[in-house]
């Protein structure tokens, strides 16, 4: 067996595994986990490709190495097992700019080098377990500290195995086609990492692939399909050729993104995306050094840098900018980018091709000017939604009541599951760190909403969910509050019915009224329940006076009369009064009691 290859193609395995696993993926979670904004958010992820972009072209200056490359992949191990702990911006900056520039260096190092180690079989192989292993269920489904961990393993792995020696490569995988001049092939990647990027955004926040349809066992085919896609890549290449491999990719990549607006076509994407992308990957770590017609080591160095660095940084991050502002992928830029990549690839003469690349750049330009118009169009609800999408929402709420089950009764009937997967997008999320979102719109009011926004912890000591104070400091914060309020209001009447039927199971009083009180009502009703808590004064009317009254809703209140208990657990529709719809019947027995003590220490006066 060939050690020598077998170790490149582990390598390459590692590389990119660590990109996908790192950067593409935990790296964004750990930032929001963090406490990082959506514009701090922004801002490290552009640090990240300027790493990623300048580091490239300085290694190719510097002249491609193994230490450089040894060194790279120790800064990338140390960088993602510092990851988790991020939680100021200077050092999140930090950390994004050695992890795009460890990766610059490592991709444009691999790239020069591969071919002193292995032939494009290889390639293919160590693509195919980089991408396969990054799918593994318990890889892809684990939580975004352990992706970081997994990432510096692989780092590590990769240190270790770097290569030492040279091999003469036999040159029988010359290239059997004229070689494309790089401003074509950065062209034609550019296009592919765009569409990729932005069919993977759809994928991960508009059908939740990964939940529901999408179980562990789609995660077995899809590591299989990027497994074997990519060694078919690798071994159709060693034939001499990869001109045919972007425009199938772009075609198999085009019907998966078609594929994504519709729930009923859903399937076809999870089968053809993984193979897209795996076929591309492949030919664009092997183009520079077999295929782009350079013949020194420096040449290589040179053009992998300015294709990395354009078509991976820079396409990755339009994709998923489009992806975020439009919420699926448009039919016009699939047709765009298939001019791209297929007239770049097949016009040989030059005239033509340039006509076609303008032709190309003038529907998009045009597209972007439409965009803006839409934009300005769209209600607040409409904004609110893309908000929503935008910052992740949907990584702790789901929007998803299960029929007849618990959930009912504390969230209400929501929308079924036909109108759920009817919405474009669909927002069904699988994660449920905080409560379902399906009926909000309900169950808390608009002043609520925004106050709660802007300090999480103020309402529930401990809260995990991060403030969203900035959103408010443009119309992002009320487009949002908008949209929440609108979710659920067609279920208002059932609600109501659902609310007067409901009764506590139980009635025992535990002991510790007051402690429940501090924690649950004080902000409003203030620690002696005179309605002048903290946050008395942000709402529509104060919150009640709890001892002194007058007393609206609850009334003389009569004890075998669960109204007071029903305003406790599900609040007052329609007021600022909040439900409090996961506390037990034991606690809102306990509650329940507590106030009414209020009342009669008032009486007894
Ligand atoms: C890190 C996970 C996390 C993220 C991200 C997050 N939330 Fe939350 N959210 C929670 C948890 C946990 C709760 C319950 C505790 C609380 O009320 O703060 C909650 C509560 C809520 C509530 C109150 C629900 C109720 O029934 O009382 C709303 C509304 C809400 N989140 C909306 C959002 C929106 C909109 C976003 C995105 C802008 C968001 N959340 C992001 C975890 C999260
Ligand atoms: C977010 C602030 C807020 C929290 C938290 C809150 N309330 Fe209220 N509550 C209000 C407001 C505002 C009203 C007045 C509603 C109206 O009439 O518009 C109110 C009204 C009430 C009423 C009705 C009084 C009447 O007029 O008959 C009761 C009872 C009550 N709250 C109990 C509680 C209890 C018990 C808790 C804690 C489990 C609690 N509230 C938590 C804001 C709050």
């Amino acid at each position: 067996m060939n050690r020598l290859a077998i170790k490149a193609a582990a390598l390459i395995a590692a590389v990119y595994g660590y990109f996908l696993i790192f950067a593409q993926f935990s790296f964004v979670e750990l930032i929001r986990a963090g406490g990082m904004n959506h514009t701090e958010e922004k801002i490290i992820l552009g640090v990240m490709a300027v790493g990623g972009i300048s580091s490239g072209f300085f290694v190719a200056w510097r002249e491609v190495s193994i230490l450089w490359l040894k060194s790279a992949l120790m800064v990338a191990a140390i960088t993602s097992a510092l990851a988790p702990s991020l939680s100021h911006m200077p050092f999140a900056l930090l950390i994004g700019f050695l992890a795009g520039a460890s990766l610059g260096v490592a991709t444009v190092s691999l790239a020069t080098m591969l071919k002193d180690w292995c032939g494009l079989f290889w390639v293919g192989l160590g693509t195919g377990l980089g991408y396969g292993f990054c799918n593994l269920p318990w890889v892809f489904q684990a939580d975004p500290s352990q992706q970081a961990y997994i990432a510096c393993g692989l780092a590590v792995i990769g240190w270790l195995i770097t290569p030492k020696e040279k091999q003469q490569q036999e040159l029988s995988e010359r290239s059997t086609e004229p070689s494309l001049n790089l401003w074509r092939i950065i062209l034609t990647f550019t296009a592919l990492v765009w569409l990729d990027s932005a069919a993977f955004f759809i994928i991960q926040h508009e059908s939740e692939m990964k939940s529901g349809t999408w179980g562990a066992e789609h995660l077995w085919r899809n590591s299989a399909l990027h497994f074997f896609s990519a060694i078919l890549a690798g071994l159709w290449m060693a034939k001499g050729k990869i001109k045919v491999l972007p425009i199938l990719a772009w075609a198999v990549l085009a019907i998966a993104s078609l594929a994504v607006n519709h729930t009923s076509t859903l399937a076809v994407t999870g089968w053809l995306y993984p193979v897209g992308v795996s076929i591309y990957s492949v030919a664009l770590i092997a183009w520079p050094a077999w295929f782009s017609g350079a013949k020194m080591k420096n040449q290589i160095s040179w053009r992998a840098a300015a294709l990395f660095g354009i078509a991976g940084w820079f396409g990755s991050a339009n994709g998923i900018g489009m992806a975020q502002s439009l919420e699926n992928v448009p039919n016009w830029f699939i047709v765009a980018s298939g001019i791209a990549v297929i007239s770049s690839i097949l016009l040989t003469d030059k005239r033509s091709w340039r006509i076609v690349a303008i032709f190309g750049i003038l529907i998009f330009i045009f597209q972007i000017g439409n965009l803006h118009g839409d934009k300005i169009s769209k209600s607040p609800i409409e904004r609110g939604k893309q908000v929503y999408i935008s910052e992740g929402c949907i990584n702790c709420h789901s929007q998803y009541i299960r029929p007849n089950s618990a959930d009912e009764i504390l969230w209400g009937k929501g929308p079924s599951l036909e109108d759920t997967t009817a919405q474009k997008p669909v927002l069904i999320g699988n994660r449920r760190h905080g409560p379902d979102l399906s009926t909000i719109g309900i169950r808390r009011s608009s002043a609520w909403l925004k106050q709660h926004f802007i300090d999480p912890q103020a309402f529930a000591s401990g809260s995990p969910m991060p403030s969203y104070s900035h959103l408010f400091s443009d119309d992002r914060g009320d487009d949002l509050v908008a949209y929440l309020s609108s979710l659920g209001m067609e279920q208002y009447g059932d609600r109501l019915k659902q609310i007067a039927a409901w009764k506590p199971n139980e009635m025992t009083v535990g002991n510790d009224g007051k402690d429940r009180f501090s924690i649950h009502c004080a902000v409003c009703h203030g620690t002696t329940g005179h309605g002048d808590g903290s946050m008395a004064g942000h709402f529509q009317k104060p919150p009640a006076n709890l001892v002194e009254g007058p007393f609206i809703w609850s009334a003389e209140e009569n004890h075998s009369d669960d109204r007071l208990a029903r305003i406790i657990k599900f609040g007052i529709p329609g007021t600022d009064m909040p439900g409090h719809e996961t506390l037990s019947d034991q606690v809102i027995a306990t509650l329940r009691a507590y106030i009414l003590d209020l009342r009669k220490v008032q009486n007894g006066k």
